[in-house]
């Protein structure tokens, strides 16, 4: 049977449309999805969006519509977003789903009757952007601790999740299991935050009427964040514990950014101890972008819109930027003259110009025919044994998600292979050398079927593109990233060859 991965981004707010922060994460996981099914793996990939809680009810009434109207407005161009990133998700959930609010409500109901959840009274504040509640002691300056914005006063009855029960056996798992919070950077942070001392958590509102109301006590609804960590288990049929639960829970990965790693490494495996159901295996908290130094804020005015790059600079750039230009798990910058000079140097220069000019000279020395390798020579065996390298190396990186040095292996290949014609160089082989001029050129054709391989995980349009300029049919298996694939005497024909990335000319200063 095929290894199974299930792999999730989080839930996002439907208060507004997305950004590239939100983009970064669902690419990701998406480059992962990609590459666990090219190793013939099953992949299930879950994305979707958190619809309930004050927040979403506010952004609905500020813009005069009802909440729902408002959700299926904004659901409908995250979808559009996630089409035109080329986004490979199976399943797309949405909070306001009979199939989650069932199961919200089983769990909820299930976990009062166990004695994990009680009646009690709430007195505290509550941030309503970040939808969480904060204690007395933790707010600085009297404002939300997380985004430094002013919180609600509250004073009401209220459900708790009795977390604090979980705190001995929350250390234990992490103890035991040292890979399941990644980057290891973030792990000291959470640790110490359980062994000070963990509170029961208030999981129900009874000012908030758009959230899933508590089964058996309708006038309370129940705590956004409780309500959305449990997409996690409805969209893999928990309620029916049948054959989707057991082929796909636990979660292999939830990928997540760092301010909510905490519900995730805490609160979630809490609930799921609580319920008696394995705990995901990893959850990774990714970094925040910048704009060009700043913060991206709305009141800012600076939040770059995913489409807009995608407009000026194709699905494919903005991808490779986003995984290319910082080590995952760190902070980074989005800033014009970087994605500038990234695309020029690694996707123009390098990438396309190999492509252009390994085509041009098939063209011009063999009528486009594949020819049969001749002799040998050590810089040969140099690039083959690079390549033959190149899918353990990807193994590695994409298994501990450093995206940033899997490119690095496959650039690694293709600067090798410029620098080859360089030294190589074809044009006096074709006066001196055909034999050798065979090898070089061969060679080179395979190196680059190769290189359109390993990228279609991350870039799968420039991989088409580069696969149908090569002549190869559909082709992508992780096997057959193996040295020897392409096929000597095939023609190649001259079509649809105009440039995989057309250089940008930067406008003077
Ligand atoms: N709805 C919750 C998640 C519930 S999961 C059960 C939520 N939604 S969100 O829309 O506010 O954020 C979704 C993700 O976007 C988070 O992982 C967050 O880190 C990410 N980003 C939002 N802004 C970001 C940047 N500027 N940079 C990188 N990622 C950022 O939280």
């Amino acid at each position: 049977m095929n290894k199974k991965f299930y792999i999730t981004t989080p839930l996002y707010y439907v208060n507004d449309i997305l950004h590239i922060g939100h983009a970064y994460c669902t690419v990701a996981v998406d480059v992962l999805a990609r590459f666990r099914r090219l190793k013939g793996e099953e992949v299930f990939f879950l994305t979707g969006t958190d619809e309930h809680g004050q927040k979403i009810e506010q952004a609905a009434r500020l813009n005069g519509e009802e909440p729902q109207a408002w959700v299926d407005r904004i659901v409908e161009e995250d979808k559009k977003l996630w089409k035109r990133l080329n986004i490979s998700y199976d399943d797309f959930i949405q909070t306001t789903q009979v199939r989650h609010k069932d199961t919200v409500q089983a769990v909820f109901t299930k976990l009062y009757e166990k004695g994990d959840i009680y009646k009690g009274k709430y007195e505290g504040w509550y941030c309503v952007p970040c939808e969480t509640f904060c204690l007395e002691g933790q707010l600085v300056e009297g404002k939300c601790p997380e985004c430094g914005r002013i919180t609600e006063k509250v004073a009401e009855e209220s459900y708790f999740f009795k977390l604090s029960e979980y705190q001995e056996r929350l250390l234990d798992y992490f103890n035991k299991n040292p890979h399941f919070m990644m980057p290891p950077s973030r792990q000291a942070e959470m640790i110490n935050f359980v062994k000070n001392g963990l509170k029961d958590l208030s999981v129900s509102r009874l000012g908030t009427k758009w959230g899933i109301p508590v089964p058996f006590d309708s006038k309370h609804t129940i705590y956004v964040w409780f309500d959305a960590l449990i997409n996690y288990i409805t969209a893999v049929d928990y309620l029916k514990e049948g054959e989707k639960f057991k082929k796909f829970w636990p979660a292999d990965i939830h990928l997540v950014g760092k301010e909510i790693f905490k519900f995730h490494v805490i609160i979630w495996p809490a609930m799921l101890m609580a319920l008696d159901i394995e705990i995901p295996r990893k959850v990774f908290g990714h970094g925040w972008w910048t704009v060009e130094g700043e913060k991206m804020s709305k009141s800012k005015g600076n939040v770059v819109n995913p489409h807009q790059v995608v407009d000026e600079f194709g699905v494919d750039a903005f991808r490779y930027f986003l995984l290319r230009e910082v080590p995952f798990g760190l902070d980074g910058d989005f800033s014009r003259d970087s994605f500038i000079n990234r695309y020029n140097a690694d996707l123009a220069n390098d990438l396309g110009n190999l492509l252009n000019r390994t085509l041009v000279m098939l063209e011009k020395y063999f009528e486009g025919i594949v020819p049969f390798p001749g002799s040998k020579e050590k810089t040969d065996d140099d690039l083959i044994s690079l390549i033959q390298k190149l899918p353990s190396n990807l193994d590695v990186s994409l298994e501990t998600l450093e995206f940033h040095s899997a490119f690095s292996y496959i650039w690694e290949i293709v600067n090798f292979a410029n620098k080859y014609i360089d030294k190589t160089a074809p044009w006096k082989l074709f006066k001196e050398n055909k034999e050798r001029l065979q090898t070089v050129i061969y060679n080179l054709i395979e190196a680059l079927r190769i290189v359109s391989l390993a990228i279609a995980p991350f870039m799968p349009e420039t991989s088409e593109k580069m696969e149908k300029q090569l002549g190869l049919s559909h082709q992508k298996s992780f096997e057959s990233m193996t040295w020897g694939g392409i096929k000597s005497g095939n023609k190649i024909e001259v079509k649809d060859r105009e440039p995989l990335f057309p250089r940008i000319i930067k406008p003077e200063k």
